[in-house]
């Protein structure tokens, strides 16, 4: 894969624009999105499958700007969502409703009469009290709703932190296998049910190909024994997950598509399945850059604190998750000693970081930083914390820059709330 941000002339560069020219027209701090580097992952993902019925269900939560999703629908992905609102923003976009599937532990009747009511592929089920709701819902709506099984395999998948495992038994999400089985047997005696595909999602960032082919040596038990009972299904949903690299280049390497893809023909062909793929972070995570400009170098007692524009409510990931991003200069400063740094947010917490303990060049106060691989759950966790405007974000594409969501100002800090008093 190319470079998604090279350095050209000292300074680094998307789609030929340099990222000093983007921080100045549009301010910091400031996300950019190189959306034909996105257009690239999507490739790598179909070349991997080639071959194969695939349904590549873009995540909606890693990135949600509508830009991005109007692009993903004119690539001819749909959407895996988890709300009404990524159900609204997925469709405002484009995104063809026959491509969505819809995820999450708590839809409500509400969101599952949205579903109905647009057409989405499918509800990907998590409990039998959902799949009951659902029944009545569909029931209400005088149609018929198609859904998968979310199944829960327990299985501990390898990824970075436990708040991002969702494979095994002590998480809130999927059912037993043994008790999807009976769940679909349930579902084939309602008219308001169709049991369309069978679904798992085991976690985040995980960067073996392994625990793909046993989640999927799962489903594939299940989706025999169903077979054999009479009730055929169309798809087989593998979730999303697939890691990228967050250090350094070179540092470490990324989950090798080819080779999952390689191990999971055989089991998708016997199957005769339509394979759904979920891939957040991988489509647009290393696509994306977040530009923070330093404020302040401060040389605190034993430790130098470079203080940026951009912390904890603008990159969520260094602080929830202990997440390591790569941090450069934008421009090369030859001659600037390396030395330790804790890189830091203005929000009023300790644990407002980006980085810490990290060797880099010492920046100056005016300097621009770039934090790497935040394309994905980068603008999208952000937070009014502190009453923080939410940063811009602009995309690249073709050599051209454009806006595609504006800085918050301070009015939309406020809207929406009223002193219910006479000011004055
Ligand atoms: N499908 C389901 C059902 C999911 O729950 C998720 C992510 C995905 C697909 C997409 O996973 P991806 O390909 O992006 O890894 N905020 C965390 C990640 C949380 C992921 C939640 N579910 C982070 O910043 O690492």
């Amino acid at each position: 894969m190319t470079a998604p941000f090279p350095r050209l002339g000292g300074v680094l560069h998307s789609g030929g624009i340099s990222l000093e020219s983007l921080a100045d027209r549009f301010g910091t701090p400031l996300y950019v999105y190189d959306l034909d580097q996105v257009r690239e992952s999507l490739r790598r993902f179909e070349d991997a499958f080639a071959g194969m019925d695939l349904l590549l269900a873009y995540s909606v939560k890693a990135n949600g700007n509508l830009a991005v999703l109007h692009r993903m629908a004119q690539w001819g992905a749909g959407a895996d969502i988890v709300s009404g609102g990524e159900l609204f923003r997925a469709r405002q976009a484009g995104i063809p409703a026959d491509r969505i599937v819809f995820a999450g532990v708590a839809k409500t009747a509400e969101e599952m009469r949205a579903g109905l009511r647009e057409g989405i592929y499918a509800f990907n089920v998590e409990s039998e009290g959902e799949l009951r709701r659902l029944e009545a819902v569909a029931a209400e709506e005088g149609t018929v709703a198609p859904f998968a099984m979310r199944v829960n395999p327990d299985i501990v998948s390898p990824t970075p932190h436990e708040y991002t495992r969702t494979g095994h038994a002590q998480t809130k999400f999927g059912v037993p296998m043994g008790r999807a089985l009976d769940l679909y047997r349930e579902a084939a005696r309602s008219s308001h049910l169709w049991a369309r595909g069978i679904d798992v999602h085991i976690g985040s960032q995980i960067l073996d190909a392994g625990p793909f082919v046993q989640a999927l040596d799962h489903v594939a038990t299940l989706a025999r024994s169903l077979r054999s009972e009479g009730v055929l299904l169309e798809f087989l949903d593998l979730g999303g997950g697939y890691g990228v690299r967050y250090g350094e280049a070179g540092s470490e390497r990324e989950l090798d598509l080819e080779e999952l893809a390689e191990r999971m023909k055989p089991t998708v062909a016997e199957l005769e399945l339509r394979l759904v793929l979920e891939p957040g972070r991988s489509l647009v995570g290393p696509a994306g850059v977040l530009l923070t400009r330093v404020e302040y170098v401060k040389e605190g007692q034993g430790k130098t604190f470079v203080i940026v524009d951009g912390g904890m409510t603008e990159l969520l990931r260094p602080s929830h998750y202990g997440g390591y991003h790569a941090i450069e200069p934008v421009r090369a400063r030859p001659g600037a000693e390396t030395r330790p740094v804790d890189v830091v947010g203005p929000i009023c917490e300790t644990g407002d970081f980006l980085a810490r303990d990290r060797s880099l060049p010492l920046p100056q106060a005016g300097d621009l930083l770039a934090v790497h691989t935040a394309g994905a759950y980068g603008f999208a966790m952000a937070s009014n914390y502190n009453a923080r405007r939410r940063p811009a974000e602009v995309v690249v594409e073709g050599g051209e820059a454009f806006l595609v969501r504006e800085r918050e100002s301070l009015e939309d800090l406020v809207r929406g709330e009223r002193i219910p008093w006479p000011v004055g």
